[in-house]
C-alpha cells in the first residue's frame, strides 16, 4: 500500500488542476474526497479525458464528475484479499478506507509484492547446451548420451561407483525395495517423519511398513527407536527385509549409529536422500552410506530435472538390475521377451541434459541455501519460541529448506495460523511433514517413538515451519520474509510477552 499524500482532490478543483495533480502524482489515479476529507470515489486519467472530450473546459471544476461507488478495502486488508478484489473487479487500484470513511492508503496492482515461493527451480547457464545436443542428435528417448553421462557425473560427484537415472525419486525407492527382495508379507522399517513418497513403495511391494520416530538432534531417524523396533521384531521372528532411512530437509541422518544396528541384524539400508543431495555426514556424501541411495530431481529440489531420480550403489549388480527392471525387464532375446515384471522408469535423455547442467552448479546451490538459512537464523533466532533445525557436529546440511519450530504460547499463534498469515502476505511457508504414523493411509501400522512415551516427530509436525529457501531468492525477498515473520508474530504476541 502506498501513501496518499498528494493524491486527494476535491470537487472544487478545476479540470486543469486535476490533470496537473494526476501528472505530478504519476499514479494514474486520484482520490476524490469531500470537504471533510472523506473518500467519495477514485478518478482515473480516463475519467478526466472523458470530461475533456465531452467539451468541459480546463477552467471548469470537476464537480460534474458522476457520483459512483468505487471499490475500497479496509486498512487491515491483506495482500491476498486486495489481489482477489482487483481481479474480481478488473481494476488496477483500490484505496484503503478506514471505518470513518477517510482514505488511508492506496493499493496499486503494479506495486503489489510478487509471491515469495518455498523452493523454485534455479537453472544455470549450462542446461540448454546439453538439451540442445539431445535435440540436435535426435536423442529424444529414455536413454542416450546425456543419461549415461548424468549417471557417471553424479556418481563421481558423490563418490559412489554406480548410478541409474530414473523418472522420479519414488521410482528409485520402488526399484530399490524390489532389488532388496522386499515382497508381500515382508516388514520394512521406515522413518516416520518424511514425505509419503518414502513409504508408498513399501505398499507397492505388498509389504508392511513399521515407522520409526526422529531423534531431536538431527530430526532424522532415532537410533534408540530403531533399536527397540529391531528387538521386538527379533522376538516376534519378523525381522525387516530393509530399513528406509530418510535424510530430511538437506540433512543426513546419524548413519553410523543406524548402520551399526542394521548390520547387527543383517538388514540392508536404503537411504532416501531425495532431499539431501550435497549434504555430508562426517565428510561422506548423504545418499552413499547405505546399500542403496536415492536422490530426487523434482522441481522443488536443490537441483532439478523437472522430474527425475537416481538410484546409487557401490554394487554394480544391483544397479545393472535396476536399469533392467526400469526398462520393462526385457530379456536379452532377438524378440520381445519378458521373464519378470518390469517398469517404465528410465529418465529421458532430454531431462538428463537438464540434470547435467544442474550438477555443475550443485556446490553453489548448497552455499546459496545455507546463506538463506544463515540470514533467517541471524534475524530471527533472538525471538522467543523460535528454534531452527539443529545441525549436529557430524553434519553439513545443505539447508535445502530452512525449517524452524515455533512455540504457540510464545508467538501468540499456532504454526497453522502463521502459515495462513504469511500466505496472506504472499509468502509461501509450509507445515513440516506430517509423520507417516499419523496419516490415515498408515493408521494401522506400528510406530516406535524416540522414547516410549515421547514422540519427537509429532511435535515437529505440530510446530514445524518451512520457510521460503530457494537458492534464487533475492535479498529483498528474504527481507520480506523476515519482516513479515517478525511483524506478524510480534503483533499477535500475548501482552505479557509483548514488551
Ligand atoms: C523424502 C522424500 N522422499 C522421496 C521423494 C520422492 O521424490 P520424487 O518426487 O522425485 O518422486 C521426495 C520428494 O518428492 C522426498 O521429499
Amino acid at each position: 500500500m502506498i501513501p496518499i499524500d498528494g493524491l486527494t482532490i476535491t470537487r472544487s478543483a478545476t479540470l486543469l488542476d486535476a490533470l496537473a495533480q494526476m501528472n505530478k502524482g504519476a499514479k494514474g489515479v486520484l482520490l476524490l474526497v469531500d470537504a471533510t476529507g472523506r473518500f467519495e470515489r477514485t478518478i482515473t486519467d480516463g475519467d478526466l479525458r472523458r470530461l475533456l472530450l465531452a467539451g468541459h473546459p480546463l477552467s471548469e471544476t470537476i464537480s460534474s464528475l458522476q457520483a459512483i461507488s468505487s471499490s475500497v478495502v479496509s486498512p487491515d486488508a491483506d495482500v491476498a484479499a486486495v489481489l482477489r478484489l482487483l481481479d474480481e473487479k478488473k481494476i488496477d487500484q483500490v484505496p484503503a478506507v478506514d471505518g470513518a470513511g477517510f482514505p488511508v492508503g492506496l493499493w496499486l496492482r503494479r506495486e503489489v509484492p510478487s509471491p515469495v515461493l518455498l523452493s523454485t527451480p534455479h537453472l544455470s547457464e549450462f542446461e540448454q547446451e546439453f538439451v540442445a545436443q539431445a535435440f540436435a542428435t535426435n536423442w529424444i528417448a529414455p536413454l542416450g548420451p546425456n543419461v549415461d553421462a548424468f549417471e557417471r557425473e553424479l556418481a563421481a560427484l558423490v563418490g559412489v561407483k554406480h548410478a541409474a537415472a530414473v523418472s522420479s525419486g519414488t521410482a528409485a525407492i520402488h526399484l530399490g525395495l524390489r532389488l532388496l527382495g522386499v515382497g508381500p508379507g515382508d516388514v520394512v522399517f521406515c522413518s516416520s517423519f518424511t514425505f509419503a513418497a518414502s513409504a508408498n513403495p513399501i505398499l507397492y511391494q505388498g509389504a508392511e511398513p513399521v515407522f520409526i520416530d526422529s531423534e531431536p538432534e538431527s530430526w532424522n531417524m532415532s537410533p534408540a527407536a530403531l533399536r527397540r523396533a529391531f528387538r521386538d521384531a527379533e522376538r516376534e521372528g519378523r525381522l525387516p527385509r530393509a530399513v528406509i532411512v530418510v535424510s530430511l530437509y538437506g540433512q543426513s541422518a546419524d548413519l553410523d549409529e543406524i548402520k551399526a544396528i542394521c548390520e547387527h541384524y543383517g538388514t540392508p539400508i536404503l537411504e532416501d536422500a531425495a532431499e539431501s543431495l550435497g549434504a555430508t555426514y562426517k565428510g561422506r556424501q548423504s545418499g552413499t552410506l547405505g546399500t542403496l541411495g536415492v536422490y530426487s530431481f523434482n522441481g522443488n529440489k536443490i537441483i532439478t530435472t523437472s522430474g527425475g531420480g537416481m538410484l546409487v550403489s557401490d554394487d554394480a549388480n544391483l544397479i545393472e538390475q535396476a536399469r533392467f527392471l526400469a526398462t520393462q525387464a526385457r530379456d536379452p532375446a532377438p524378440h520381445y521377451q519378458h521373464s519378470v515384471m518390469g517398469y517404465n522408469y528410465r529418465m529421458s535423455n532430454i531431462l538428463a541434459g537438464v540434470g547435467r547442467g544442474q550438477l555443475r552448479v550443485l556446490p553453489e546451490r548448497v552455499d546459496a541455501r545455507r546463506a538463506v538459512y544463515e540470514r533467517y537464523a541471524e534475524a530471527l533466532s533472538d525471538m522467543d519460541g523460535v528454534r531452527f533445525m539443529p545441525e549436529p557436529s557430524w553434519s553439513r546440511s545443505t539447508r535445502w529448506l530452512t525449517v524452524c519450530t515455533v512455540d504457540p504460547s510464545a508467538i501468540g499463534m499456532t504454526r497453522a495460523q502463521l502459515v495462513e498469515r504469511l500466505s496472506a502476505e504472499r509468502i509461501e511457508a509450509r507445515a513440516a511433514w506430517k509423520p507417516m504414523h499419523l496419516q490415515p493411509l498408515f493408521a494401522d501400522c506400528r510406530y516406535y517413538a524416540h522414547e516410549p512415551a515421547k514422540s519427537v516427530c509429532d511435535a515437529l509436525f505440530e510446530n514445524g515451519l518451512c520457510l521460503p529457501s530457494g537458492s534464487n531468492m533475492t535479498y529483498m525477498q528474504q527481507e520480506r520474509v523476515i519482516e513479515a515473520f517478525r511483524a506478524l508474530t510480534a503483533t499477535s504476541r500475548p501482552a505479557r510477552l509483548a514488551g
